[in-house]
């Protein structure tokens, strides 16, 4: 920029900018650079379908990462800014994930009191019987396969009810709205079943996009910011 500036290449509000050091408002000054209108992004979104074989982290020295994913899709621009996944799909799952640098926003999506409603797609390995579809809504001790962080609270033992809603035998969409380690395989297993595959379809108000093919990702439209950006006000008067 300092460069275009001696250029005399950048205005603002119509004027010549004479120095680098001014100091502008980034949300109502307008700046043209060369004539293209500047726009000050505080924060970026993405929306990926997360392939299986990945895992949901920033770096890892063994195993791809989604950042791997995303860093070749970022523009120059955008590089250096510290993306991070909201939440964490197993490797093994695949389906939407959001990426952000808006750390405030996925504190408060993910927070464990705020019960973001996340619907998965899952290919289980036998058929539901309609006592496990109740038990399943209604909230089913996950305890016996806890990881020991979570062995200690006995509020913990039971999922928040839940919905089922069958496609066919072996395939079902659950929605729940906590997002407790595996939870997903450890619900289908306390009703003796097991998750052959899953895939997240939809996250709060987003729905994962069925133009993105697997490993790709896009940015939020402002209408998809705007909605998550409600659905995190409404949560923090919950
Ligand atoms: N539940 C699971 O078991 N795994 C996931 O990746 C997400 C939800």
């Amino acid at each position: 920029m300092k460069e275009l500036i001696r250029r005399k290449q950048v205005t603002i509000n119509g004027k010549t900018a004479l120095s680098a050091d001014l100091k502008i408002n980034e949300f109502q000054d307008e700046i043209l650079c060369q004539g293209v209108r500047l726009t000050y992004r505080p924060y970026v979104y993405y929306m990926m379908n997360k392939p299986g074989g990945v895992v949901c982290a920033t770096t890892d020295a063994r195993e791809q990462t989604v950042l791997d994913l995303l860093k070749p899709v970022l523009p120059l621009s955008e590089q250096k800014r510290t993306i991070s996944p909201a939440g964490r799909l197993d490797k093994d799952t695949e389906g939407l994930l959001l990426l952000t640098d808006n750390g405030e926003l996925v504190h408060a999506l993910l927070s464990p009191k705020k019960h973001v409603d996340k619907t998965y797609l899952v290919k289980i390995a036998h058929r539901l019987s309609p006592g496990d579809i109740e038990k399943l809504e209604q909230g089913i001790d996950i305890s016996a396969s806890a990881p020991v962080s979570e062995k200690e609270p006995q509020r913990n033992r039971l999922t928040l009810p839940a919905t089922v809603a069958v496609r066919d035998d072996t395939t079902i969409l659950l929605t729940i709205h906590e997002g407790r380690f595996h939870q997903v395989k450890r619900m289908l297993q306390a009703v003796d079943n097991e998750v052959v595959a899953l895939k997240r379809i939809a996250f709060g108000p987003l729905k994962l996009d069925p133009s993105l093919s697997t490993g790709a990702c896009r940015e939020l439209t402002r209408e998809e910011i705007q909605q998550l950006t409600c659905a995190s006000a409404d949560i923090h008067k919950m």
